[in-house]
This record gives structure tokens, C-alpha cells and sequence, in this order.
């Protein structure tokens, strides 16, 4: 007769197994009971051939007989104990929905990117195309097919800086005027464009003037065009951007490359009472216009009876200026974001 007790085996197991309280107990509590070395089942069925031959058999079958309860058990416990350690770990991993967020900081557009994008939109209600140019332009482009030849004084006010000089001379393009030129070169009439960018004069920094700033250049080439054409189209433009309440003037001027020539004001943002900026006088220039001079249509080939054209170049940092009540140009520069925010 064995004395090996396996009802108590199989009781002692049961019990452990109850009292595993992690799934890496229970890891432990499987390699005791069913390791293949060392696992006290195992061993069990070790003993097999020691007995007499009579109990070899039954006692092999109870072994198994346990075995199988044990693994049922098992089984359970180790569903139990999965479940457990779910709930627990989600529990662990909630997430608080009620929880503010981190507000991410909306970022706004410059004002100088707001106007460009303003009177670009204008335009282009009115039938206006944009068209762009190099800022590092070549002499022809920039002064001679602009009837502003070598030697003229003109050049003299947009003094820039020079790339190259000599016969092949190329410089920060002083203005946007070029854009006109090339796209003539490029096209056929009619055409109307406008072109907005960035140029570079010699300039000494005051509150009205900075040495880079950027035009918007615009050009209307067609069997018809007329001053007063010009005229409206301006009043028309300052007016959507501006509101109807502020005063324009247009003053008689010259540039070469216009005849007949003038320059526009804006009513200032003081209102006319006189600030520093408009230097007390009321009114603040955003740009020259006139009507295109026949030797700069004959310059790119066109002939002069057939067609005829407008101009105009504004100023965009001027005119962020007028529009937002920004009394120094420097300001738009800066990029102080204790200025930048408040648009
Ligand atoms: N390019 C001129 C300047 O920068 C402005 C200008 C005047 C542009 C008359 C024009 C124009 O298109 O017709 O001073």
C-alpha cells in the first residue's frame, strides 16, 4: 500500500492556487505543480514504477485524475486574474475627458501680409492678375526700358545696391516697376496685372522710410485707357480698403517712365489735424501713378498709336500704416510680438 497522500496534495494545491493574487504568482504556483524537471506532479508519476505492480495502475490514474482538476482550476484562476489585472490597469490608464486641454496659441497673420493680402483681393475683383518678378534685377529691367537711361537723375533718388555694375549691371531692384516691363515683354496686350514685392533703396530710417519695404505695382495696357480710367480705378481701391470717410488727392508729379505723372495721398492717421508722421501736414504719399510713356511701350515693342496704359505703385508698408494707425514704420519691422498681437 502507497503512503504517498494525494488527497492532501491535491488540497494544499488547491488552496495555494486560490491564494495567488497576481498572474506572476500563479506563474510560480504552474511551475511548482507542472514543471517538467521539478514540478511536484511530475514527480508523482516518478514514483509509478517504485510501487507494487497491483497499484501502479490506479495510482496512475488518480495522478492524472489530478492533474487535469489542477489544470481546470488553473485554467479559471488565470482567467480570473487576467481580468483583475485588466480592470486594474485601466483603471491605472483612465483618462480624465474633463480635464482642460493645452490650448494651443492661434497665430494671426502679420499686418503687412494682411495688407498685401487685402489689395491683392481688391484687384482681382476689378480683373486684375498677380505677376512677380525677380528681386535681384538687371539695368534694363529696372531703370533703361523704364526711359530712365544711364546717365539720368532720376536713378539718382533710387540709389540701391549693386550686384554688378558695369555692362551687365544687377542690383536690389529699387521698385516694382520691372515687373511691368518683363511681363510686356512676355505678353500682348490687353493686359492687367498686379505685382506685389519686395525692393531696396539707400535710405536714411526715419519714421515714414526704411531701406527695404515692398510696392504693389499695377499696369493696364489696352486700345483704350485712359487718366481718368486711372483715377477711378485708384479711388475706387483706396476706398474698399480704407472705407469711403478717408480722403484721397492726387498731386501732379514726374517719373520717367509716366507722362502724364502723379502721386497720391492718403489723409494721414491723425485726420488732417497734423502729427508727426505726415510731418503736420495732413496726408501721407502711398504711391506714384500716370499714364505709361510711349518710349517704355515702344521700349518692349509695342506700338505706342495702337495701345495705351496706366501705371501705379503703392506702398505697402505705408498703407499698413494708414490702415491700422501705426504712427511709425519701424514698428512693421521690428516683429516685437508685444506690437505683433495687437492685430
Ligand atoms: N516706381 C515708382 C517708385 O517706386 C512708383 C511708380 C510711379 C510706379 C508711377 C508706377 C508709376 O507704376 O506709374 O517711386
Amino acid at each position: 500500500m502507497n503512503t504517498i497522500p494525494l488527497d492532501s496534495i491535491l488540497n494544499d494545491a488547491k488552496n495555494l492556487l486560490a491564494e495567488t493574487s497576481s498572474l506572476a504568482a500563479l506563474e510560480d504556483w504552474y511551475l511548482r505543480y507542472f514543471s517538467r524537471e521539478r514540478g511536484e506532479l511530475n514527480l508523482l508519476t516518478r514514483e509509478i514504477p517504485k510501487l507494487p505492480p497491483a497499484e501502479r495502475k490506479p495510482f496512475g490514474q488518480e495522478v492524472n485524475r489530478i492533474k487535469s482538476v489542477l489544470q481546470e482550476h488553473f485554467d479559471a484562476r488565470k482567467r480570473e486574474l487576467e481580468s483583475v489585472e485588466l480592470s486594474k490597469k485601466l483603471l491605472r490608464e483612465r483618462i480624465d475627458v474633463t480635464m482642460p486641454g493645452r490650448a494651443i496659441a492661434p497665430g494671426h497673420l502679420h499686418p503687412l501680409t494682411r495688407v498685401l493680402d487685402e489689395v491683392i483681393a481688391v484687384f482681382a475683383k476689378l480683373g486684375y492678375n498677380v505677376a512677380e518678378g525677380p528681386e535681384v534685377e538687371d539695368d534694363w529691367h529696372n531703370f533703361t526700358a523704364l526711359n530712365t537711361p544711364e546717365d539720368h537723375p532720376a536713378r539718382e533718388m533710387q540709389d540701391t545696391f549693386y550686384v554688378e555694375t558695369g555692362a551687365g549691371a544687377r542690383l536690389l531692384r529699387t521698385h516694382t516697376s520691372p515687373v511691368q516691363i518683363r511681363t510686356m515683354e512676355q505678353n500682348q496686350p490687353p493686359i492687367r496685372i498686379i505685382a506685389p514685392g519686395r525692393v531696396y533703396r539707400r535710405d536714411t530710417v526715419t519714421n515714414r522710410h526704411y531701406p527695404i519695404f515692398h510696392q504693389i505695382e499695377g499696369l493696364v495696357v489696352d486700345s483704350r485707357t485712359n487718366f481718368a480710367d486711372l483715377k477711378g480705378t485708384l479711388t475706387l481701391a483706396m476706398q474698399e480698403i480704407f472705407g469711403k470717410d478717408r480722403k484721397i488727392r492726387f498731386r501732379p508729379s514726374f517719373f520717367p517712365f509716366t507722362e502724364p505723372s502723379a502721386e497720391y495721398d492718403i489723409q494721414c492717421i491723425c485726420r488732417g489735424e497734423g502729427c508727426r508722421l505726415c510731418s503736420r501736414t495732413g496726408w501721407l504719399e502711398i504711391g506714384g501713378c500716370g499714364m505709361v510713356d510711349p518710349s517704355v511701350l515702344q521700349a518692349v515693342g509695342y506700338d505706342p498709336e495702337q495701345v495705351q496704359g496706366f501705371a501705379f505703385g503703392l506702398g505697402a508698408e505705408r498703407i499698413a500704416l494708414l490702415k491700422y494707425d501705426i504712427p511709425d514704420i519701424r514698428l512693421i519691422w521690428e516683429n516685437d510680438l508685444r506690437f505683433l498681437r495687437q492685430f
